[in-house]
């Protein structure tokens, strides 16, 4: 931190979305936590979880990846879901616990495909392509050994994904009170498989160059937005690295971005939400604009969510700078659940230690409090 400067940080100063006013320009990023019930649903530890951080400062948290649906998204073993009433008002308990703060918090929904690891619900797994994903499991979230083979997707599947997520919309708006949705099209997931060229080989209308392989993303938001109309903040989140492969670029560059970008823009979208390893840097090639820059140049009425490496202020500064309008914390906010208030006194904040996540990355009883 700037010990020395009297002026408010940008990070501090209030926005706007949709409505909604945010007290400043800082956000807890989405972190799967598998604390869960086995059924899904989540409990009083993780109200208490979240609500550390809206007590911490921060205006807007997004919660950890949801699945939709009770048949193929589920990912993790105890992961939460909204596919229900009884984990949706399992999620009401968490959003009343923020919303006590006057905080908000947006409900993250995601599709694991052929990334899911554990599913009560099902013991194959389905993705745009039949082909193994790269990597291995992930062991922190009690995975073992090698992703198994997907069935690739007929359009009654790819149907009954999309209903899953504007049900679970319904369902996050209508029962749990969630301030907005955000669409996981990010790290490797379903919607990322489809995005991505070497996952998704399909030859139907799902397939082809990069603004066809965003077609499936983009009928899940207009699908989401027509089960929860005009009101409610709706976005998605869009990364290049993966889980299973945290070094893949967008093989189209800066021009298939462009596409990426208008494309959101021309959607009913409200915000983006790009992450990045160090969302300031060149996404392609030295010298190239940041995912942020190109967003922004590209959807400039869009609400842009940076996330990635933003934990040294003058970092989130710069990026603000590059034209986000909100900055995304997940390891920093894991760190210094008050980063907020630690920006606002000026004084430093904890390096990042994160032995919360091992050996497994459940919740922590040295989390439920500030
Ligand atoms: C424990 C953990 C769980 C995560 N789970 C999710 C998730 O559920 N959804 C998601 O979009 N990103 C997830 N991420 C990625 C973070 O949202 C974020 O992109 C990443 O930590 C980089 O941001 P940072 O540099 O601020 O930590 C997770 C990260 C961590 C550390």
């Amino acid at each position: 931190m700037n010990a020395h400067s009297t002026v408010a940080s940008p990070v501090l100063t209030g926005t706007m979305l949709k409505g909604l006013a945010f007290a400043n320009r800082l956000s807890v990023a989405p972190m799967t936590r598998i604390s869960a019930s086995a059924e899904g649903v989540p409990t009083e530890r993780m109200a208490r979880y979240y609500q550390r951080f809206a007590k911490g400062g921060f205006s807007l948290l997004t919660t950890e990846g949801i699945y939709p649906d009770k048949a193929y998204a589920q990912t993790y073993k105890d992961q939460p879901g909204l596919a229900d009433r009884q984990q949706a008002e399992g999620w009401k308990k968490v959003v009343d616990a923020v919303h006590a703060t006057g905080r908000r918090i947006f409900a993250q929904l995601m599709h694991g495909g052929a990334l899911s690891q554990a599913n009560r619900f099902r013991s194959d797994t389905i993705a745009p392509s039949a082909l193994r994903p790269r990597g291995r499991q992930m062991v922190s979230y009690h995975g073992e050994g090698l992703y198994a083979v997907p069935r690739e997707m007929d359009e009654t599947d790819i149907a009954e994904a999309i209903s899953g997520f504007a049900q679970a919309a319904t369902l996050a708006i209508d029962v749990a009170g969630f301030d907005g949705i955000e669409l996981h099209g990010a790290n490797g997931y379903l919607l990322d498989q489809f995005f991505t060229d070497y996952t998704n080989q399909r030859q139907d209308r799902w397939g082809g160059d990069i603004g066809k392989r965003l077609g499936l993303s983009l009928a899940v938001l207009h699908a989401v937005r027509s089960a929860v109309g005009d009101a409610v903040p709706v976005g998605i989140r869009l990364s290049q690295g993966k889980v299973n492969d945290n070094k893949h670029k967008w093989v189209e560059g800066e021009e298939g971005a462009a596409i990426v970008f208008k494309a959101l823009a021309a959607s009913t979208a409200d915000f983006v939400h790009v992450t990045e390893f160090e969302a300031w840097q060149p996404a392609f090639s030295a010298g190239g604009r940041s995912l942020v820059t190109l967003a922004r140049q590209h959807a400039p009425d869009l609400f842009i969510i940076a996330n990635g490496g933003l934990h040294d202020i003058a970092r989130a500064e710069q990026v603000l700078e590059a034209g986000a309008d909100m900055i995304a914390l997940g390891r920093g906010a894991l760190t210094n659940p008050d980063w907020p208030h630690i920006a606002a006194s000026k004084v430093e904040a904890c390096p990042l230690e994160l032995e919360m996540l091992s050996p497994i990355s459940d919740i922590k009883d040295s989390e439920l409090q500030l």
